[in-house]
């Protein structure tokens, strides 16, 4: 239970003993913290529904909750608003209890679900690109949320590795290397065990055969009959492409990891490939398949859409699948691996009407219900014109590149601000590499999920401000603090008594991480973390600035206000861990 969720069961229980619904006694942080600390706004829709005076219900309920021992103040504001503030020694209470709760005093759930997260996509011989980035932080940081709220969650990368582009691929290096095995369908042997291509060669191919079937009608037709005959298993071309796949996954695990961006599975479209055949039979023995122009559907529009949800499409003429169709595949593949009681989907917002079909269709078939399947769509990352982001030379940016950028950003910002000053190359180089990439991390997470944002470096790089390397900043100091006590034998932290006005401040911020882990985890929007570290850090600031801690004479008050950081340092890696954010030792 949150510390508001505790509260408003307290005020819920005084509205109760005045008749009316202890639901109306919900409370919140309050908006004006110089006036109180908490506030309670039911009084006014609980007076409109009964038809009874605001102000005189609001009075009536303060007047019960005064005898509460644990609240300092009770007032009324304005037409029954209720103020609330709780005494020093009750918040005492909870924030000892905070530091001993082995969660930071964040907020889990009662009965975790088995969770299905499906996040990065990214795309065979195709580098990765920014697109591929806000998937991968987000669905990280949603999969370590969901973890420590209590789920059980899978991750997936799923990557694209089965459509068009891998015929594309084949027939490109088929007009390179004619030579090779691979292309003979007569040939019975082994094939070459060492990868043919490079990633190199990947990534010149794609681009260049991707440019040739646009523009020659022929060559098109060509690697569309090589992708459907690689779905229908030819041998040689099975053979190449699982090359592709060896090539660029080593390079996508290498990228990845440098993120801190991990899965469980690395499954693909093309896994979901030999369910296709049976789930294809399922849907026509129910029924719900149709031909339109020699295609084979199914149709998920409903009746009240407002806007058309056209059918989606199983097979092309040519029995070559589409992304629909992999996609629901796939559902069936998670449910017979390990039947999750829900399945999400972090990918571009641009995809809504695409996983709309899938859900839909999954629905139909009876494959999964459609309310437990969640699309977490995100916005674009833009450049300065407002525009998805692209190179100076208008390419797509590669995330290698990227993550290059902000590292020497990063520690082009050490040198300037006078950090890391006489430590050796390697501990710098880790520095600048996790500065780096909190900086990118956090400004991504930083904005709600759905909004699209601005990619301004500096900006993100500020050691000032609601940034990764503040936050980075704040937890490396207070864990400094800590160390400097240990060095001055200072004592160990101990029992908290809060006194200062910023000792309480820091408390109320501490206490408030139930909330934020909830709201994050709820809405499945991890800026409300950011929200909430952002917040804790200033609130350490401004204890830190008022409170001697180290030289503070009295014993007691010492070993109170250490306890006071040493529970910011926890929950501030707790909360920086959620974001999948690494943090230097010292910097
Ligand atoms: N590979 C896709 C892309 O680059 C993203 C895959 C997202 N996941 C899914 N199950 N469709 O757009």
């Amino acid at each position: 239970m949150t510390l508001t969720d505790e509260l408003s069961l307290i005020v819920g229980e005084a509205f109760a003993a005045e008749g009316v619904d202890p639901s109306f006694g919900e409370v919140k942080v309050s908006d004006r913290p110089d006036l109180a600390q908490f506030q309670c706004n039911g009084a006014l829709a609980a007076a409109k529904a009964t038809k009874s005076n605001p102000r005189a219900l609001g009075e009536a309920v303060a007047a019960r909750l005064k005898a509460e021992p644990s609240f300092a103040a009770v007032s009324i504001a304005g037409p029954g608003f209720i103020n609330l503030t709780l005494t020093d020694a009750f918040l005492s209470e909870r924030v000892n209890t905070l530091r001993a709760d082995g969660h930071a005093g964040g907020w889990r759930r009662i009965d975790g679900e088995k969770i299905v997260i499906d996040y990065g996509g990214p795309n065979i011989a195709k580098p990765l690109h920014v697109g591929h980035l806000r998937s991968a932080i987000i669905g990280e940081s949603l999969k370590r949320l969901l973890r420590f709220a209590g789920d059980d969650v899978t991750s997936d990368i799923h990557m694209g590795d089965w459509g068009l582009p891998m015929g594309q691929l084949i027939t490109e290096v088929a007009r390179e290397k004619p030579d090779l095995p691979f292309f003979d369908p007569d040939y019975t042997g082994a094939y070459p065990s060492e990868p043919v291509v490079t990633l190199e060669d990947l990534e010149r191919l794609y681009p260049q055969a991707s440019a040739a079937c646009k523009a020659d009608p022929v060559r098109a037709e060509e690697a569309r009959r090589a992708t459907a005959e690689l779905q229908s298993g030819r041998r040689g071309y099975r053979a190449l492409w699982e090359q592709f796949l060896a090539v660029s996954r080593a390079a996508i695990e290498r990228e990845y990891a440098d993120l801190d961006v991990t899965f469980d599975w690395w499954k693909g479209e093309a896994d979901a490939d030999p369910l296709i055949d049976e789930l294809a039979a399922d849907l026509r023995r129910q029924n719900l398949t149709e031909t339109s122009d020699g295609a084979e559907i199914i149709r998920v529009a409903r009746e009240g859409d407002k806007k058309e949800i056209p059918p989606l499409i199983l097979f092309k003429s040519d029995g070559s699948v589409l992304y629909g169709t992999t996609d629901l595949a796939t559902i069936l593949d998670r449910k017979r691996a390990i039947d999750p009681d829900r399945i999400l989907y972090v990918v571009d917002q641009r995809q809504a009407l695409h996983f709309e079909q899938v859900f839909r269709a999954a629905d139909r078939a009876g494959v999964f219900p459609a309310d437990h399947l969640e699309h977490l769509g995100f916005g674009t990352m833009n450049g300065p014109d407002g525009k998805p982001f692209k190179t100076r030379a208008g390419g797509v940016l590669k995330l290698r590149d990227l993550i290059d950028m902000v590292e020497t950003r990063a520690r082009e910002r050490l040198v300037e601000s006078g950090m890391a000053q006489g430590y050796g190359e390697i501990e710098v180089a880790d520095i600048a590499h996790k500065v780096g990439v909190a900086a990118l991390k956090f400004a991504d997470l930083s904005n709600p999920r759905t909004s699209d944002y601005i990619f301004d470096l500096d900006r993100f790089m500020a050691f000032e401000g609601k940034t990764g390397p503040y936050l980075l900043y704040a937890s490396v100091r207070v864990k400094s603090v800590l160390a400097k006590a240990l060095a001055a034998g200072a004592g160990a932290p101990g029992d908290i008594a809060l006194e200062a006005p910023e000792e309480i401040g820091l408390a109320l911020s501490l206490l408030a991480f139930g909330d934020a882990v909830r709201l994050a985890y709820e809405k499945r929007m991890p800026h409300f973390l950011c929200e909430h570290a952002f917040t804790l850090a200033q609130s350490f600031s401004k204890f830190y600035a008022a409170c001697r801690i180290v030289d503070e004479a009295d014993a007691a008050r010492r070993a109170s206000r250490l306890a006071l950081a040493e529970a910011t340092g926890a929950q501030l890696d707790v909360v920086l861990g959620l974001l999948g954010i690494k943090i230097p030792a010292r910097m």
